[in-house]
């Protein structure tokens, strides 16, 4: 029988390989504020890598719609690249991460006030491009992006260390804290490229953001810093209740549930850092797996939200991005 070979995201993205190439060159020479520290700090971000799969989204829906890719295009890659990155870069603050994207972070490098200006900087570009792109619509459609994005993470502040959340919880603040901007980096093109088309981009990139942020859930748990390029087994110790910590305390026995809160209730009080007793809970409630089955339902709801798109290269990337996210765990 032929072997299953898994492609890597940037294998499936070859289709825009060169649009990606001009976004990062846009990112690292054009992103250049007056201020020569804020400068370095920057290009040293965008040189660190990170996949750009919103703006690998953006460009993948032009070229499914049938369009070449253009300014307004980039401007829109560009606009959600920089929101994704400075959220990222205010997220490892509030998180206390010292690695990303295998390099060590920025609030790992520099003070907290640099790193948040950076951060700010980065939004304030993002301004600047809706105004020169100037349609409303799409202004309107980052602009709750970025409330999304707020309300998701105070959210997630609000709830540190609670064992009293639910699944409505959860998906709210899932929706808003990633799944908003993977919808806006669909819908965006849409609106610019065939309006008619803005429902199927915006449940695609919905749908898929959902399952991206439930697969990262589980990364944390089943991964390794080398492969992930940011620390592991880390969102319980930052008093984060994940999709699998959620399913396990749903359905663990009376015994495993009180272990697990009281566990969670130790390294809230920081006497302890990370219990690995945690993973066997994990393993016994079979939480792993049953989320990851949540996560290839939300890829097939993504999948059969671009069903009427023409059939075409770009298309058929987006299918296989929707597989490769639910394949990574
Ligand atoms: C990380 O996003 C944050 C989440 C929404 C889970 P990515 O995994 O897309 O980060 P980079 O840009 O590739 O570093
Ligand atoms: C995603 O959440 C961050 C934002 C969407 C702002 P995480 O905290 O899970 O992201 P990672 O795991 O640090 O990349
Ligand atoms: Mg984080
Ligand atoms: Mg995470």
């Amino acid at each position: 029988m032929p072997e299953t070979v898994i492609k890597s995201s940037k294998e499936i993205l070859k289709p825009v390989e060169s649009e990606l190439q001009e976004l990062n060159r846009r990112l690292v020479e054009e992103i250049s504020p007056k201020s020569r520290a804020l400068c370095g700090i920057l290009q040293d971000i965008f040189a660190a890598g990170g996949k750009r799969l919103r703006p690998a989204l953006s460009f993948l829906f032009a070229k499914a719609l049938g369009a070449e890719v253009q300014e307004p295009i980039y401007l829109i890659a560009e606009i959600s690249e920089l929101i994704h990155t400075a959220s990222l870069v205010h997220d490892d603050i509030i998180d206390n991460s010292l690695i990303r994207r295998g390099k060590p972070s920025t609030n790992s490098k520099f003070d907290n006030a640099v790193t948040v200006i950076s951060g700010d900087f980065m939004f304030a570009r993002a301004a600047v491009n809706l105004g020169k792109l100037g349609v409303n619509e799409i202004t309107a459609l980052y602009a709750s992006v970025l409330e999304d994005l707020c309300d998701g993470e105070i959210r997630q502040v609000e709830k540190k260390f609670s064992t009293d959340v639910d699944w409505d919880y959860y998906y709210s603040k899932t929706y808003k804290k990633t799944a908003s901007l993977f919808e806006a980096s669909c819908k965006a093109v849409a609106l610019v490229l065939d309006s008619s088309l803005q429902e199927a981009a915006s449940e695609y990139g919905k749908e898929l953001g959902l399952a991206f942020q439930i697969i990262d859930d589980l990364l944390d748990y089943k991964s390794d810093t080398k492969t992930l390029g940011k620390p592991v087994c880390s969102d319980l110790r930052e008093g984060q209740i994940t999709a699998p910590i959620l399913r396990c305390l749903e359905t663990a026995n009376n015994l495993d549930r009180e272990e697990l809160v009281g566990i969670i209730n130790k390294l809230s009080t920081g006497e302890m850092e990370f219990d690995t007793r945690v993973l066997d809970l994990l393993e016994a409630t079979s939480s792993i797996e049953h989320c990851k089955q949540m996560a290839k339902n939300h890829c097939q709801k993504a999948i059969q939200a671009i069903a009427r798109l023409e059939n075409n290269e770009a298309k058929s990337a987006l299918i296989e991005l929707a597989q490769w996210v639910s394949d990574q765990v």
